[in-house]
């Protein structure tokens, strides 16, 4: 009997899906809308549909802070994700998967990852940090004594870690991510400018012209409704305004990754603090990350080009490598 091997990362604004034999099948938005129980849409479709959608349907984002929020809508997307990469007449039992989660979680938190992709026809499912399958994705030695250094920055939470022998000497996973930025930013606008805009509009703001320099003096016109009379209304914002807002989430991202360092043993943090933080995950994406985690952190900084795939990437790699999967789920 022939098993799919997939690998999934459940994250709080994307979901990737891996298929072993065919590399990165699905991303798309953790949303779903949903009414009467009946799926409407999934993915990028349900996100359009956030703040839009008619009284009857539900539209949700069922991963919060990077653990499962709403278990039913969970296992609802993830059923319809699944069915658009894996061949349905193999269910159940055939499908092997490996899923990567933040660190630390508990065992509640675990259970209610397996409970969701149980009930989406796979019962047989490994779990690994995302930190490590990030650092396996980016190409990073993960069995090398030397040790690594990586943080993954995403929706809704930040995953640091420093990586030494396959398993993390060091890391945590902060409930922070690209969403707290976002409505840090829609706040601004509105107290600045009494403009209430939407997600869409708020993440297109932070995507095009957010910046991590002070001088940046990049624009971006925006539409909203004017928050006293509702009327439509449209305001230029500066990158600086941007920056401002987004500013201290990565201050508390750097500050987080230097307690990691500051736990870890001598040996490993020189070794570390020589090859510096690599770092992925779609809030990496932001401009100017490097020049900023230099002058805070004082140690060199890489994002990986390939930012938001890393942890899928390296995921999927870890599929095919029995003997390292073995070695990391020893452990941790
Ligand atoms: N080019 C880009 N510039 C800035 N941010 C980006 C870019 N591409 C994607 N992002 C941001 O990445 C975030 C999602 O990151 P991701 O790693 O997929 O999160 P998660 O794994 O937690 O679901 C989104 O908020 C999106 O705005
Ligand atoms: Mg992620």
């Amino acid at each position: 009997m022939a098993v799919t091997q997939i690998a999934i990362e459940l994250g709080t604004s994307n979901t990737t899906i891996f298929l072993s034999g065919n590399g990165i099948v699905l991303s798309e938005p953790s949303v779903v809308a949903y009414s009467d129980k009946f799926l409407r849409a999934a993915g990028q479709r349900a996100k359009e549909m956030l703040g839009r959608a008619p009284e009857k349907t539900n539209v949700v984002c069922p991963i919060s802070e990077g653990v499962i929020a709403d278990a039913g809508a969970a296992a609802m997307m993830l059923s319809d994700f699944l069915a658009r990469v894996v061949d349905r007449r193999g269910f159940p039992g055939r499908v092997r998967a490996l899923l990567a989660v933040p660190c630390g979680l508990t065992e509640e938190e675990r259970r209610d990852f397996e409970g969701v992709l149980l009930q989406c026809g796979i019962g047989e499912v490994v779990l690994v940090e995302k930190a490590i399958c990030a650092a396996h994705g980016m190409g990073l030695p993960l069995m090398s004594p030397k040790g690594c250094f990586v943080a993954d920055i995403g929706g809704g939470t930040a995953d640091i870690a420093v990586i030494s022998l396959s398993g993390i000497v060091e890391g945590c996973s902060i409930c922070l991510g690209t969403q707290n930025m976002d409505r840090a930013v829609s706040r601004f606008i509105l107290e600045k400018y009494n403009l209430e805009i939407g997600p869409l509009s708020t993440e297109r703001l932070r995507e095009s012209i957010g910046s991590l320099y002070e001088n940046d003096v990049s624009t971006l016109t925006v539409n909203g409704t004017n928050n006293s009379d509702k009327s439509p209304n449209s305001v230029t914002v500066e990158s600086r305004a941007v920056s401002r807002s987004v500013a201290p989430y990565y201050r508390r991202i750097a500050e987080a990754a230097e307690s990691v360092i500051n736990r870890c043993p001598p040996e490993i943090c020189a070794q570390v603090l020589r090859s510096g933080l690599h770092v992925c995950g779609g809030g990496a994406l932001i401009t100017g990350l490097e020049d900023y985690i230099r002058s805070v952190l004082k140690l060199p900084a890489a994002v990986f080009a390939d930012a938001q795939y890393a942890v899928i990437s390296g995921a999927g790699k870890l599929l095919g490598d029995r003997k390292l999967l073995s070695d990391i789920l020893n452990q941790n």
